[in-house]
């Protein structure tokens, strides 16, 4: 059998945006990041879905429509802190738990996540 995209693997697009709707849900509601995103998630969960989609191995949709990611650029304006940082992993853990992504792609790809989710980090803890 050839090699199959970890995108393919799991089910493709319908899996991807079940992932970021579930993602996102979780985001919304939690404390530390709740400060940083925008009150209406439409257009943030819509990048998400082309950004994971190519992450993952699907085909190039946010480069197609917003050029290079260059994602830690992009996150500059927001202050990401390593407790943001780790509240948006844990988001995603729940996501990927909610979604039924199975093994071994939800440690591949939660692995992969955490390695991204570091290279993001931008601000030392804040006070109080
Ligand atoms: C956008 C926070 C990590 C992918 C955003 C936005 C915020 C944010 C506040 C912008 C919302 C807006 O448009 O107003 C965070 C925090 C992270 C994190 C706190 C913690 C480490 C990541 C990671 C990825 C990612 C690991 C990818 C694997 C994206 C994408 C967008 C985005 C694709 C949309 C970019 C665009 O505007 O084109 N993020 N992010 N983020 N984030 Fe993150």
């Amino acid at each position: 059998e050839e090699a199959r995209s970890i995108y393919e693997a799991i089910g493709g697009q319908e899996k991807i945006d079940e992932l970021v709707e579930a993602f996102y849900a979780r985001v919304s509601k939690h404390p530390d990041l709740i400060p940083i995103f925008p009150d209406d998630f439409t257009e943030v969960a819509r990048k998400q879905k082309q950004f994971l989609t190519q992450f993952f191995g699907g085909p190039p949709l946010y480069i197609q429509e917003h050029g290079h990611p260059m994602m830690r650029k992009r996150h500059l304006r927001f202050p990401i802190t390593p407790t943001r940082r780790d509240a948006w992993l844990s988001c995603m853990e729940g996501a990927l738990e909610e979604a039924n992504i199975e093994e071994p792609f939800r440690s591949a790809m939660f692995d992969r996540l955490t390695l991204t989710a570091n290279h993001m980090m931008n601000t030392p803890e804040e006070k109080g």
